[in-house]
C-alpha cells in the first residue's frame, strides 16, 4: 500500500484506558481521541493489554453488553503491535485495510509511540520552492570551484535583493540571526545598552541583542497586527535605550510610522526584523527599507531560501561598510590581515548566494502564490465561530509567510493545541505560534504581556507551502469545519 507514517506519541495518554473502565466511559474517550481506538493498559505499569476499536465496542453492545459493564468483557481480535525498533519498511508490511494504527512497544511491553498509516498526501506547514535555475547556478559553483564566500553570485544576490527592497545596499550573511547581530554591531550597541524588542517573535531577535552584551527590553504586541504595540514603546524607553527592533511577524508589517516617530523623538536607531516578511508592504514601501536597517532570513522555511542565510539592507553607506568589516573577521578593507575591530566570520557562501539568485528570479511569483493561498483559506474559514483570521490591515500588504489563525477555545470548542493534534491525524501538519520570549528560561522577566501571551496560546499555523493546491486548502478547511462540528455535537 502507498502512503506515509505519522507518529502520534502525544496521543497515547488521551486514548489509554484500564480494562476495568466502563464501556460508556471508553466510548467517550474513543470519540474524543478521534482515532477510533482506545489502548488498554495495566493500571500502574502501563503495560499494553490490547487495542479496542469503536467497532469492537459497538458489536458488543449489539450483542447485549451493558454500557456500564467493564471493557474487559468485550471480545476483541488479537492486536497487531510492533517493537519501537521496527524499521519503516517492516512496519509498512503490517498495515492493511483494517490496520491503520500500530502501537509501538518497548522491551517492557509499554506503548511508547503510535504509528498511523495514511494514504492521503501529507501536507507540511512549509517546504522550499526550488527549481531548475537554482540547480543550474549551484552546479555552476561546483563546476567552477567557487564554493566559498568569494564568487560572482554573492554580489549578484546582494544587488538583486537590495533592488527588490528599494535600498542602496544589501550585505549578505550566514543567517538572519547573524544579520541582526551585524546590524547591532554596526550601530555600536554593547554592554549596558538596551534595545526594545517585541516578546512575540522568534528568539533570535532578542538573542542578537544579548550577543552584543546589551539587554533586550520586551514590549507587548497589539491584536490588530500581532506586532509590537507602538503605544507601549515609550514607557519602556530609558536613558540606556539605543534602538528598537520591530518585527514584521508572520509577514504582516508593524506600525512603522508610529515606531519611526518615537525613534526620532528619542534619537533611537530602528532595525527592522523582516526575517519573515520579504516583499511585504507598509503603506506601499517594502518592509526592511523603512528603518536605519532591515534584516532578512533565508532559512529553508522562509519566503525564499539559501539553505541558511541572511541579509542586511540599508541606504546608509557607513553602516553598510561597517557590516562588511564585522562580517569578515573585522579585517580592514584597506589592508589585508589587519584587524582593528573584533569581527566574526558571518559570510554567506557563493553556493548559498547561487541558490538565492535562482530564488530571486521567482520571488514575485512565490509571494503572489502565498497571497492567493491566504485568500483561499480566508474565504473558507472566515465564518467559523472561534476562528480569527490573520491580520490584514488596509495600509499593509501581508505576504502570509505562514497562514496563521487564532482559536478561541470557548467558541471553537477546543484549544489550538487540540485542533493541531486532530489535524495531524488527518495528515495535516500545523505549528503553534512562537511562545513569548520574555517567558523563556534564559530571559524570564516575569512581565505581564497579555496580548503576546494570548497570541502564543491560541495561534496555529496551517500548511503554507507554495506547492499546496487549491483543493488541498479546501480539504484542510473542510477537516477544520468537520472537527468543529464534531466538538459542537460532543458538547450537546
Ligand atoms: C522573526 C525572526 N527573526 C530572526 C530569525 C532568524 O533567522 P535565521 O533562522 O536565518 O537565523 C527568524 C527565523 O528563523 C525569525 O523568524
Amino acid at each position: 500500500m502507498q502512503g506515509h507514517f505519522t507518529y502520534l506519541k502525544e496521543r497515547i495518554e488521551d486514548i489509554s484506558a484500564r480494562e476495568d473502565t466502563s464501556i460508556r466511559k471508553v466510548l467517550k474517550q474513543i470519540d474524543k481521541g478521534a482515532l477510533g481506538i482506545a489502548l488498554l493498559v495495566e493500571p500502574d505499569t502501563g503495560i499494553f493489554k490490547g487495542i479496542l476499536t469503536d467497532g469492537d465496542v459497538r458489536r458488543a453492545l449489539i450483542l447485549g453488553l451493558e454500557l456500564d459493564s467493564a471493557v474487559s468483557n468485550i471480545v476483541r481480535p488479537k492486536s497487531i503491535t510492533a517493537s519501537i525498533d521496527t524499521s519503516s519498511e517492516q512496519l509498512s508490511k503490517l498495515f492493511g485495510e483494517a490496520v491503520r494504527i500500530i502501537p509501538l512497544l518497548d522491551k517492557h511491553n509499554k506503548v511508547v509511540d503510535l504509528a498511523l498509516f495514511d494514504t492521503r498526501i501529507y501536507l507540511p506547514v512549509s517546504e522550499p520552492n526550488l527549481g531548475e535555475k537554482e540547480l543550474k547556478y549551484v552546479s555552476d559553483c561546483i563546476l567552477t570551484g567557487w564554493v566559498s564566500s568569494a564568487g560572482k553570485y554573492v554580489t549578484r544576490f546582494e544587488q538583486m535583493f537590495a533592488k527588490f527592497c528599494g535600498t542602496k545596499f544589501g550585505i549578505s550573511s550566514s543567517s538572519g540571526t547573524t544579520a541582526l547581530h551585524l546590524s547591532l554591531l554596526a550601530l555600536g550597541i554593547g554592554a549596558g545598552d538596551e534595545v526594545i524588542v517585541p516578546s512575540f517573535t522568534f528568539i533570535s531577535t532578542a538573542n542578537a541583542v544579548a550577543f552584543t552584551g546589551a539587554n533586550p527590553v520586551f514590549v507587548d504586541s497589539e491584536m490588530e497586527t500581532w506586532n509590537i504595540d507602538p503605544q507601549k514603546i515609550e514607557q519602556a524607553i530609558t536613558s540606556r535605550t539605543k534602538a528598537i527592533i520591530p518585527v514584521h511577524i508572520y509577514g504582516h508589517p508593524a506600525q512603522m510610522s508610529s515606531i519611526l516617530e518615537i525613534a526620532g523623538k528619542y534619537n533611537l536607531a530602528v532595525v527592522e526584523d523582516a526575517a519573515e516578511a520579504h516583499g511585504a508592504l507598509y503603506k506601499g514601501n517594502k518592509t526592511g527599507s523603512l528603518g536605519d536597517m532591515g534584516i532578512f532570513s533565508f532559512y529553508g522555511n522562509k519566503i525564499i531560501t539559501t539553505g541558511e542565510g541572511g541579509m542586511v539592507v540599508t541606504d546608509n553607506k557607513e553602516l553598510a561598510d561597517k557590516i562588511r568589516i564585522f562580517r569578515d573577521h573585522g579585517m580592514d578593507t584597506e589592508k589585508r590581515y589587519r584587524h582593528s575591530v573584533l569581527g566574526y566570520n558571518y559570510r554567506m557562501t557563493n553556493i548559498q548566494a547561487a541558490l538565492g539568485v535562482g530564488q530571486m528570479e521567482r520571488i514575485d511569483q512565490i509571494i503572489e502564490q502565498k497571497c492567493t493561498n491566504a485568500f483561499l483559506y480566508s474565504k473558507e474559514l472566515k465564518n467559523i465561530p472561534g476562528i480569527t483570521l490573520p491580520p490584514n490591515e488596509k495600509w499593509a500588504k501581508n505576504i502570509y509567510w505562514l497562514y496563521s489563525i487564532l482559536i478561541d477555545e470557548k467558541k471553537f470548542g477546543m484549544s489550538s493545541v487540540e485542533l493541531g493534534k486532530r489535524l495531524k491525524i488527518k495528515s495535516i501538519e500545523t505549528r503553534p505560534l512562537f511562545p513569548p520570549v520574555h517567558q523563556q528560561p534564559i530571559y524570564d522577566t516575569k512581565q505581564n504581556l497579555p496580548v503576546c501571551e494570548k497570541l502564543s496560546n491560541s495561534g496555529l499555523s496551517l500548511p503554507s507551502s507554495t506547492n499546496i493546491k487549491k483543493d488541498e486548502i479546501n480539504r484542510i478547511a473542510w477537516e477544520i469545519k468537520k472537527i468543529k462540528n464534531q466538538t459542537t455535537n460532543e458538547m450537546f
